[in-house]
Formats: C-alpha cells, structure tokens, sequence
C-alpha cells in the first residue's frame, strides 16, 4: 500500500515534512497505496499495513499475555532481556535506582534553580527563580523513562490531570542533571515554562509506545494497565494465542508447531526487518522526514547504517540483528562485531565470490569497528553514539551528512 508513497515522495524534495524532532518523534500523516518489495518506508506507512508492528494500537488488553507467561517457556531468553536497556525503558520513578542513588540534585541556569530531592520513597523536583518562595513550583515525579545507560529523563502530573515533561534529565556521563535534550532555554519567560514542557496526549502515546508495551488499547492510552519497558510482546506482537497453542500441544504430546501463532521479525526481508527495528530507533524516512540533520542523527542506527555503502540495497548480513542480539545487552567488546565485517569482507587472500566484496587490508585482522564504526559526541545527550555509517573515517573529519 504505501509503499508506493513512500517511492513516489523519494522523487521529490521532502522537507515540507519537516516537524520537531525530538528523542524519536517519527511521526507523518498517511495517504496513498500498494506494496513492492524491498522498499524502505516510514514508520506509519509500516503502521498502515495489515499485520503486527511494533508500536502499534492494538485492540484489545486481553491479547497480550505478559512477559512472566513467556518465561515459562523461553527461561533464558527472558531472563537476560528484561535486564537489558530496552527491556527496562521505563519505570515508575518511585523505583528509580538513580533518584536513590542521588538523594538531592541540583541545576542552576542564570537565576532559576532546579532541585530533585528524593526521599524514602518520592521524589520531589522542584523550580525557584531566586526571587522568594512565591516565584517557585514542585511536583512528584511519577514516570523516569530510561534506565540510565545514556540517560532519564522525567515526567510528572499537574492538578488538571495532564502530563508534563521535566526540563532537566540526569546524564550517566555527568552524574547530574543537565537540561533535557533539545530543551535547553537560554530565557523562559516565568518559572513554570522553566520547569516544564506539556506533552499533549498524542505525544504521550508515542512516548509510552516506544518506551513500554501495550500502552495503547483500543486507541485509548492505558497508563494502568500497560508493561513496564521494551517487552517480548512489543517485538512478537499479542502472544495469548501462541501461548495456548504451545500449552496445548505440549499437553497433548504432540510436536509444538509456532507457525503462524505469534510473530518472528526474523523471517522479514533485510529492508523491512531495519526498519522493524526502525519502529522505535527511526527508519531512514522517519529521520528524512522530521528534518534531522547532524550528530543527532547518530541516535538513529537504521538511518545511519543505510547510509554507508555497505548497505547497497539491503542484505541479511547486516540488518540489526546480525551485530545484536536484542534479548541481551548490548555487547561492548569490539571483537564481537568482527564475524558480521567478514561475511562480507573476508581476509585478505581468501578467494573472491560473488557474495563478497573488497577484501580487509592484510595488517588488520580484527576490531573492525574501532575504525570503521566511530563514535560520535553528541553535546545533548553527552554522550557518545557509534556512528551506524560503516566507512573510512579519517581523524577530525566533518561528520559526514
Ligand atoms: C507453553 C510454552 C510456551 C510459552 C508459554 C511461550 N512459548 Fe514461544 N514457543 C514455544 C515453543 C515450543 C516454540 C517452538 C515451536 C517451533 O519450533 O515451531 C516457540 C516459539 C516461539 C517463537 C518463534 C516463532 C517462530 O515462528 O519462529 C517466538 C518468537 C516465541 N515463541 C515467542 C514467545 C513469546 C513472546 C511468548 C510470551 C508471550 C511465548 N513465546 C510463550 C513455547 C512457548
Ligand atoms: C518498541 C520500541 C523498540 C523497538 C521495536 C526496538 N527498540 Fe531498541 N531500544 C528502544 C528504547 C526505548 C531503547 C533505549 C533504552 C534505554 O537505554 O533506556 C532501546 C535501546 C536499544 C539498544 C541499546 C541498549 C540495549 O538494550 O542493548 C540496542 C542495541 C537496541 N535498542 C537494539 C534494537 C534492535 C536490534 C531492535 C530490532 C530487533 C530494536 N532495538 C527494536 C526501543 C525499541
Ligand atoms: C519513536 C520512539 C521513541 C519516542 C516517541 C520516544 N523515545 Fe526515548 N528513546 C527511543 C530510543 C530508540 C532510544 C535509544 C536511542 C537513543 O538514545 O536515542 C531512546 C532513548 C531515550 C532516553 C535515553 C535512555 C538511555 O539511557 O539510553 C531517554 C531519557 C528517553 N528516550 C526519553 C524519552 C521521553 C521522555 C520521551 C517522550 C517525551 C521519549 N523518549 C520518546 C525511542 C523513543
Ligand atoms: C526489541 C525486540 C525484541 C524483544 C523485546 C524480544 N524479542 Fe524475541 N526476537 C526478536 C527478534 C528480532 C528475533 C529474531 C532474531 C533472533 O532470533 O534473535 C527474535 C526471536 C525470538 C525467538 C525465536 C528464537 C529462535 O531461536 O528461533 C524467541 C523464542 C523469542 N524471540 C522470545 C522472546 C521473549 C520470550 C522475549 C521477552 C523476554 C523477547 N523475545 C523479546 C526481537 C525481540
Ligand atoms: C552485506 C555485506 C557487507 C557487510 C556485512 C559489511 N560491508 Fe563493508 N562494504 C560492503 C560493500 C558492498 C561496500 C562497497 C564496496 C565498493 O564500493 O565496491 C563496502 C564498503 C566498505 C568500506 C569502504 C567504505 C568507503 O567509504 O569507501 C569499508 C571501510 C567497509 N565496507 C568496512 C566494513 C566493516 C568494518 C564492516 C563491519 C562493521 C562491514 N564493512 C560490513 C558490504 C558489506
Ligand atoms: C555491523 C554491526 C552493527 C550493525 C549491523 C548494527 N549495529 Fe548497533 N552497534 C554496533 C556497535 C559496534 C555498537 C557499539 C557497542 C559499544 O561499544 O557500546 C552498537 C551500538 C548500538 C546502540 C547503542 C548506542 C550507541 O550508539 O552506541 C544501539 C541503540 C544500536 N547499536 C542499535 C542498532 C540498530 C537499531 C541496528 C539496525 C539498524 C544496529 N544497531 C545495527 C554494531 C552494529
Ligand atoms: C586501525 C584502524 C583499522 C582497523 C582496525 C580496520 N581498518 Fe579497515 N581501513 C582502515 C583505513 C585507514 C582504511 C583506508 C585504506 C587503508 O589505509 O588501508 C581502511 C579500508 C578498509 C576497506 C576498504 C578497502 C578497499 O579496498 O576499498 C575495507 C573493506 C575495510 N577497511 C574493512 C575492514 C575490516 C573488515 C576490518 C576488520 C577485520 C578492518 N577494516 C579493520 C582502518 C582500519
């Protein structure tokens, strides 16, 4: 269906489409039809299409049987996902470690001041202009998005019932607070806007669509009722009836048959299978389209990685899940990513086939990516991403658009 859209727009200047980009806002209005393969598509159009997708509104609550079902089945799956960054996106701040852990915080900009003051259990954040207790503003903080691995940032409700988001976020790198990325105000206007920026509610569902599971029922948001971070079910889709069909057949003695019972992203072609991943990390339209330009867009690995010439049309040697395995952490050990490189690019002497491309230079045999997968500073997040764009980086190069 919209495939075709997303082809037809590749023909033409597409920055009309422009709209904020703030930490993976990827959002465009749909029109248009019709499927050929191989065709890389923003995420509403893969929203559009008939069939699971992450991030999706699904109908009913009832569909999703919770990750502790699964663990009965797939124990050692689940037990390394749900301590991973994704597996633990987001958290009741009450359970935050890191508001623990950090007692009393504090940020100063100019004369406003900014505090989070945890106690046994709640943590209090709080704005004062320095001008008198008249002129300052509290809240508790209900929701912390983020587990910490880069940063966590967040949200809280006022009396009228709606979400806002704080303006400081705590950076790992900085132990600290700092301000929240992309909402650095050099001058607000009182003390309210300084504390705070109101996420209307078509924000909220986006925001909890990549940070939770099963947020969204109905197209209603269901704060109650949604799974804590990325979880088996935000990846297989609603997974009651392969949950039954698997009991069922185990009970019955009979070979467990899965097909058809619950989704496996591995069996998508290497286009689409990106930008499954895409959903939530920004596909390469996603990014086109809200306008993201420089190291921010570092953030975006599917964006990037189809930006290096490696990538050609698409290959199943290097979709995300040929370098990462997502029911575990994220692997730092350079040497890890080596066999993904040499699939492609064997060691120098190996006879050449069709499948495979210019051999690696003979003195480098390994650690590939310490060279050819360099990290990049991003100042808002303080933080540095691996640059997904596989290429000969030279030493104080521009970051390549
Ligand atoms: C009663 C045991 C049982 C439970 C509970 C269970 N599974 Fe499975 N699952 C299986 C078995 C057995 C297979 C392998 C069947 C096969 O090889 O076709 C399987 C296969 C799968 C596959 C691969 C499917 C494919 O077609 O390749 C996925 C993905 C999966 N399960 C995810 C889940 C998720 C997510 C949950 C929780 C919502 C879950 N499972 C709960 C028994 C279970
Ligand atoms: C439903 C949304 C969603 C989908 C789908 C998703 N991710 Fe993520 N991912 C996140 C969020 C949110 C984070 C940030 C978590 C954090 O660091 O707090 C993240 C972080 C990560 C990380 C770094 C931290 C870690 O846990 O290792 C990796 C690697 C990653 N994702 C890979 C993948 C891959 C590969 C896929 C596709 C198979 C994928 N993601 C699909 C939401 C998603
Ligand atoms: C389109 C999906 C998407 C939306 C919407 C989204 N995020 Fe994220 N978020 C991600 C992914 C993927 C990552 C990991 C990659 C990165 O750091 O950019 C992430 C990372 C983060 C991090 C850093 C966590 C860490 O340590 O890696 C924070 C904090 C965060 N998001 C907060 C928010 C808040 C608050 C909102 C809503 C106001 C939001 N996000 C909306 C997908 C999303
Ligand atoms: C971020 C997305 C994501 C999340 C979250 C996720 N999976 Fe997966 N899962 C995948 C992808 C992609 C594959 C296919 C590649 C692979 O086998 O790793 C897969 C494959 C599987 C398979 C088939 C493996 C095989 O050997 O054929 C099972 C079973 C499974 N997942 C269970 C789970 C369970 C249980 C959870 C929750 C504890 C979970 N997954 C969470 C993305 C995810
Ligand atoms: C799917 C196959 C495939 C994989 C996997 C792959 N590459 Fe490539 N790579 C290519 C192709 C194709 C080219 C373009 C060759 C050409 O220009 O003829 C290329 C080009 C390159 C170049 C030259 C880029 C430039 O800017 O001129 C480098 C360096 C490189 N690859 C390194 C790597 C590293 C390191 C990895 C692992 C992190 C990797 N590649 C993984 C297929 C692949
Ligand atoms: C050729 C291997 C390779 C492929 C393919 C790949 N990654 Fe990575 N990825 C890496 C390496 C290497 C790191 C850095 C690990 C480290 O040292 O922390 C990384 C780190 C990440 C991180 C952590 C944040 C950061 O920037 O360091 C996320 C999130 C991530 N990858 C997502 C993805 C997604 C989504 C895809 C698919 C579009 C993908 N990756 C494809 C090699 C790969
Ligand atoms: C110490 C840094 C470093 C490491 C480690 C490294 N490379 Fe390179 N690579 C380079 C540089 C620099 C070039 C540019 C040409 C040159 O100097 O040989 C290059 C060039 C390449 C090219 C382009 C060759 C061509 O003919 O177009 C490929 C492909 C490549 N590297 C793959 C790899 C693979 C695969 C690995 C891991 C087995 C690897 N590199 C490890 C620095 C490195």
């Amino acid at each position: 269906m919209s495939r075709v859209r997303t082809e037809l727009l590749r023909s033409i200047s597409i920055s009309i489409w422009s709209i904020a980009a703030v930490a993976g806002m990827f959002l465009v209005p749909g029109f248009l039809a019709c499927p050929p393969a191989l065709a890389q598509l923003s995420t509403s159009d893969h929203l559009e299409e008939p069939g699971f997708w992450p991030t999706q509104n699904v109908a009913s609550r009832d569909q999703f049987a919770g990750a502790a079902a699964c663990a009965n089945c797939h124990a050692a799956k689940s037990a390394s996902q749900k301590q991973t960054s994704m597996g633990t996106a987001s958290l009741h701040a009450d359970d935050s470690v890191i508001l623990h852990a950090h007692p009393k915080m504090n940020f100063a900009v100019g004369s406003y001041h900014y505090e989070i003051k945890t106690g046994a259990k709640e943590s209090s954040y709080s704005v004062t202009d320095g001008t008198g207790a008249s002129n300052s503003t509290n809240a508790t903080l209900l929701w912390a998005f983020g587990i910490g691995r880069v940063a966590q940032s967040y949200l809280f409700k006022k009396d009228d019932g709606n979400f806002y988001e704080s303006r400081v976020t705590f950076f790992t790198n900085l132990q600290n607070l700092n301000f929240t990325p992309a909402r650095a105000l050099a001058s607000p206007k009182d003390v309210a806007e300084a504390m705070y920026r109101p996420l209307g509610s078509a924000e909220i569902v986006r925001c909890f669509a990549c940070h939770t599971t099963a947020s969204t029922i109905g197209g209603q948001f269901d704060e109650k009722n949604l799974i804590l971070g990325v979880s088996c079910e935000a990846c297989h889709g609603p997974g009651v009836k392969h949950v039954a069909a698997m009991q069922a057949a185990a009970l019955a003695g009979a070979t467990e048959n899965s097909a058809g019972t619950i989704v496996n992203p591995a069996r998508l072609n290497p286009v689409d299978m990106v930008d499954f991943c895409g959903a939530c990390h920004g596909t390469w339209w996603d990014v086109k389209f809200s306008g993201g330009k420089g190291v921010a867009t570092a953030r975006s690995a599917p964006f990037r990685l189809e930006e290096s010439k490696c990538w050609g049309k698409g290959d199943a040697r290097l979709t995300c899940i040929a370098c990462h395995d997502p029911h575990v952490e994220v692997r730092t050990d350079p040497s890890s990513y080596d066999r993904a490189c040499l699939s492609c690019h064997p060691a120098s002497g190996t006879p050449k086939t069709a499948a495979t491309h210019p051999s690696a230079h003979p003195a480098r045999t390994k650690d590939c990516v310490t060279c050819h997968m360099p990290k990049v500073y991003d100042p808002d997040m303080h933080y540095k991403f691996t640059d997904h764009r596989i290429r000969i980086a030279h030493e104080g190069e521009a970051y390549p658009e």
